[in-house]
């Protein structure tokens, strides 16, 4: 068989064969044997890489693929749709030939006439259908294979950028279609997060975004902070009086903005090819700089009758093309396996590479994860290996090639002493990292000090990595508090510090006593406490004290706050060696309480807010500034909606917040509401 049959990269195919494998066994020691081996969060992570590396490369699907089928709750399963158009593929174009060549032939086609295009940014996300009846989102669908996917309505309501009712007069019966995606910040804190917890990791945003959707609990989905871009209408019917089906795709893209859709504000109209050239070289200088992670650019003719006439074959509009940026992936050799240890201990493999270009930079190091993923793709020193980048700070080892692997070189073993301080490293149970047990092992203490230093914990300026380093050589701290006893002599003994950089720091290191309780919480580390958690628990209890003193169950009882978050935070300050840090950090004067909410900061808190018609500033910047202010947005008004606020050409969610007594308010009582003055907008 070809190397690359149907453009599958052998890596790909080895992977998906070995991915269904391991899901074959696991489901069976789940289900037959009652003996898993793996955590759930495991397992779902080894069906989503698979989904991932299928939607990448769908000549992967199979049938009976473990991705489709039934799985008790654990591989979730979606009633099949049947898209009332097929969702179809693009053709690729990888240089400026091809894209003049696309011209040349879409040109001929429709008879040598001028031809203007509108290019858009390739997501790298799930493509799905939307569907909506009446103004109301009744079905949303994976592509699947592109004549049926699968129905994720329930998880994809769940997504802001997904409006449960259109905004505005919208066809009787509607589908659109768009990409789904996790954008890079969301991408990283969700990894970030999983690595505190010792869940496996996403490779990619686009298989976190996948994952994210294809859940059997919307809860999760909504979790997952997902954005959607919407691009083509794909099918309307009805269209009311007053509002003419739109003639160009540039036309449609400003109509499905008005609808409530997100559209993304980077896409550009072309006058001719040589204008898509121009943008797409002009893109891709530009292309780190977005939230998101995009793979190329889209250009599509404008004209919608143009379209029409040029058609499309079984795979492709031939009235549109892909301009692929090159692939970001690169084979190289793994010199060494290093171990590194994080704050809470955990041992993090990582792969010393011969150093290649990728993306635009050499990379000599790559993300292994844990020894789970070592394992199953065997990755040994010496391996010939493909690395991707995929937005994240460090590449990631994707695949092996066995076949290149020299003879004689054995598995690699996970060490069973931390390589810092020699003491024991040890699995627990459900979890998917070993951890060194020393918590003053030199290299848990040095992650603790640069986590609490930094911007959501104690946020304290100059603190970085090589300042931390020196400190800690030169014995000056050995942990937290003994920051807060550095002078400006000290410090200014030290190699390479000047008198000022000194002050600079002990006065960076003063400011944070007055950090409140939330932060200091977050900058403990304890495990699965986020931002998030520290600010609930630190509201609800509103002094650390109180914390200390609550049992499992009192800590536990608050919302928001889970059995495991709530076992964490006991077994935490239940140790000796917290109560002499927190008395110590007492001591020197730290902050220990959480002031009352600033009233100003939740002007709007606990408040509902639908937004409907056209605004006089884009809808995002209106949510954006009612969620500053602590209030909701939501799609759709119901008798929890506290405002409606009211644009030109309203939809029908003005006559439903009549009906149910919602406050409407026009443009200009809502800036009001805000507490912005009329002239705002204009200064
Ligand atoms: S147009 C018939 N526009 O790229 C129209 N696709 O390789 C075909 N994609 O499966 C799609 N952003 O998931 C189009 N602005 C965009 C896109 C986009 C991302 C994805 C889409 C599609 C894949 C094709």
């Amino acid at each position: 068989m070809a190397e690359e049959a149907e453009g599958v990269p052998e890596w790909a195919r080895r992977r998906a064969e070995e991915l269904r494998r391991l899901i074959e066994h696991h489901s069976r020691l789940y289900y037959l044997e009652d003996a898993p081996e793996i955590t759930d969060a495991e397992f779902d992570a080894l069906v989503a890489e698979l989904g991932g590396l299928e939607s990448r490369y769908p000549a992967l699907a199979t049938p009976d693929s473990p991705t489709r089928r039934v799985g008790g709750g654990v591989a979730p399963t979606f009633a099949p749709v049947r898209h009332p158009v097929p969702l179809l593929s693009l053709d690729n174009a990888t240089d400026e030939e091809a894209l003049r060549a696309f011209d040349r032939r879409v040109r001929r086609w429709l008879g040598g006439v001028e031809v203007g295009y509108v290019v858009e940014p390739k997501i790298d996300g799930l493509s799905v259908a939307l569907e909506y009846q009446g103004g109301r989102f009744v079905r949303g669908a994976t592509r699947g294979d592109g004549e049926t996917g699968e129905d994720v309505t329930a998880n994809l309501a769940t997504i802001a950028a997904v409006p449960a009712e259109l905004g505005g007069p919208a066809p009787e019966r509607l589908v659109v279609r768009g990409e789904v995606f996790m954008p890079l910040a969301s991408f990283r804190a969700l990894n970030e997060r999983r690595a505190e917890e010792g869940l496996p990791l996403f490779a990619n945003p686009r298989n976190a975004a996948a994952g994210s959707v294809r859940q059997s609990d919307p809860r999760v989905t909504a979790s997952r902070a997902l954005d959607c871009f919407v691009y083509q209408i794909l099918l309307a019917e009805g269209w009311p009086p007053g509002r003419p089906a739109p003639a160009t795709q540039w036309e449609a893209l400003a109509l499905l903005s008005e609808l409530g859709f997100h559209v993304n504000d980077e896409n550009r109209k072309a006058a001719s090819i040589d204008e898509v050239v121009e943008l797409c070289r002009a893109f891709e200088a530009r292309r780190d700089e977005l939230a998101y992670q995009v793979d190329g650019l889209v250009a599509k003719v404008d004209s919608l009758a143009q379209q029409a006439e040029l058609g499309a074959t079984s795979h492709s509009p031939r009235w549109a093309i892909a301009f692929k940026y090159p692939a970001e992936e690169a084979r190289t050799r793994v010199l060494a396996i290093e171990v590194s240890v994080g704050r809470t201990g955990a041992l993090t493999p990582l792969a010393v590479l011969e150093p290649v270009r990728l993306a635009g930079t050499t990379v000599a190091r790559a993300s292994l994860h844990n020894e789970d993923y070592v394992r199953q793709r065997d990755v040994r020193v010496g391996d010939w290996v493909t690395v991707v980048k995929a937005g994240e700070v460090i590449p990631q080892v994707v695949a092996v090639d066995a076949s290149r692997r020299p003879e004689g070189v054995p598995p690699w073993e996970p060490p069973r002493t931390c390589p810092v301080c020699g003491a024991e490293a040890v699995r627990i149970e459900g979890e998917a990292a070993r951890r060194c047990v020393n918590a003053s092992c030199p290299a848990q203490v040095r992650e603790r000090i640069l986590h609490w230093a930094s911007r959501p914990a104690m946020d304290i300026d100059g603190l970085g990595a090589r300042r931390v380093d020196e400190l800690l050589s030169a014995g000056l701290v050995r942990d937290v508090a003994d920051l807060y006893r550095l002078t400006v002599a000290e410090l200014g003994a030290l190699p390479r510090m000047a008198e000022k950089s000194a002050q600079n720091l002990v006065a960076a290191i003063q400011r944070s006593r007055e950090r409140p309780l939330s932060r200091l919480l977050y900058a403990l580390g304890i495990r699965y406490v986020g931002e998030r958690a520290a600010a609930t628990l630190a509201r609800h209890f509103g002094h650390i004290d109180r914390i200390r003193r609550a049992s499992r169950d009192e800590l536990a009882a608050v919302p928001d706050v889970g059995p495991v978050i709530a076992g964490s935070v006991a077994s935490f300050f239940a140790q000796p060696e917290t109560d002499r840090l927190v008395e110590r950090l007492k001591e020197a004067g730290l902050r220990m309480d959480e002031p009352a909410a600033a009233p100003a900061a939740g002007l709007l808190a606990g408040k509902t807010f639908v937004l409907t018609g056209t605004l006089s500033i884009p809808r995002s910047q209106a949510e954006a500034r009612i969620r500053a202010l602590g209030g909701r947005v939501t799609g759709s008004v119901s008798r929890a909606t506290d405002y409606l606020v009211v644009g030109s050409e309203p939809g029908s969610k003005l006559a439903r917040a009549r009906e149910l007594g919602v406050t409407i308010l026009d443009e200009a009582a809502f800036r009001a509401l805000l507490g912005e003055g009329k002239d705002d907008r204009a200064s």
